[in-house]
């Protein structure tokens, strides 16, 4: 069987052993995933072992895909704009390749599986670390209207400006912090960590309307702070992020083995977990 692991430290909440075998099981691929913890100072040998091994593809998590960005000696367009990779394989050349399948997880998240129309669309994303900059470019892509950055720390969210304007096409892209706007908006994306310290970002509740989606990168059992927060200030729907989980993963497996999971049984069955 062919070998796939995912790569973290820590990683033994790590969803992605269960998601990739229930993908093998679907779609009747030979392969095995296992969870490989990463010593924190040597992420690089860790990889190194795995492919010399026979390994054939790595997904990778919290706190290495900035690192593991820098280790490809190849990268694909959107983890070169993404500057992150979740995803690792030896290209046909034997080249260690990286790619970031994260925004193409939370566009198909939102478009194909809830039917959030991003085209055209007032959308304002909060926070501006690795999670939001691996988001941006395929969100862009999408063609909305506004895109704001809101961030605590409002000249991380300017430099992602900077960065992303070239690929901006004819949206309006813009930084600011929580407070700034006021206005309802189409769709709110959370990407801040806030809620891992049970903060909840200042924002004002002006920013929320009746048709107002929300959209919580992270995902929990119960429903994350972020959401419960939008939901009584009036918002119409709220999403947590684990069909991005599984959406990602959808597309690292479709990377490795050219085979399309279906995405909806795995979501529904992890949901039940
Ligand atoms: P990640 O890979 O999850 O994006 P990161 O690069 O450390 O991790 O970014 C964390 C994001 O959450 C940042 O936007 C951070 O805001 P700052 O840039 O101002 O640091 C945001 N964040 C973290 N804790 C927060 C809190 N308690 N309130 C609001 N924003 C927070």
């Amino acid at each position: 069987n062919d070998l796939y692991a995912v790569v973290g430290n820590p990683i033994s909440h790590s969803k992605s052993p269960r998601i990739h075998s229930l993908f093998a099981c679907q779609t009747g691929e030979a392969m095995e995933y296992t969870a490989i913890q990463a010593p924190l100072d040597d992420f690089p040998g860790t990889v190194r072992q795995f492919f010399e091994r026979g390994g054939k593809g790595l997904n990778v998590t919290v706190p290495f895909k900035e690192e593991a960005w820098k280790l490809a000696d190849r990268r694909t367009e959107r983890a070169e704009k993404a500057g992150a990779a979740n995803t690792l394989y030896l290209d046909v050349d034997g080249v260690l390749t990286a790619d970031n399948t994260d925004g193409c997880g939370i566009v198909r998240d939102l478009v194909s599986n809830h039917g959030v129309r991003l085209g055209s669309a007032r959308v304002l994303v909060l926070g501006a670390g690795g999670a939001v900059r691996g988001v941006l470019g395929p969100i862009l892509a999408e063609r909305p209207m506004v895109l704001t950055i809101a961030n605590r720390t409002v000249a991380r969210a300017e430099a992602l400006v900077e960065l992303f304007t070239p690929v901006a096409g004819a949206a309006r892209l813009s930084a600011c912090g929580f407070e700034q706007p006021r206005e309802p908006f189409d769709l709110i994306i959370n990407g801040t960590s806030a809620s891992l310290q049970g903060d909840l970002p200042p924002l004002s509740p002006g920013v929320i309307g009746e048709q107002t989606v929300v959209y919580d990168m992270m995902y929990s059992l119960q429903t994350t702070t972020f959401n419960q927060w939008a939901l009584d200030q009036g918002a119409k729907t709220v999403y947590d992020g684990l069909g991005m989980l599984v959406e990602q993963a959808a597309e690292s497996f479709r990377i490795w083995r050219g085979v399309s999971p279906e995405t909806a049984p795995v979501i529904e069955e992890l949901r039940n977990d």
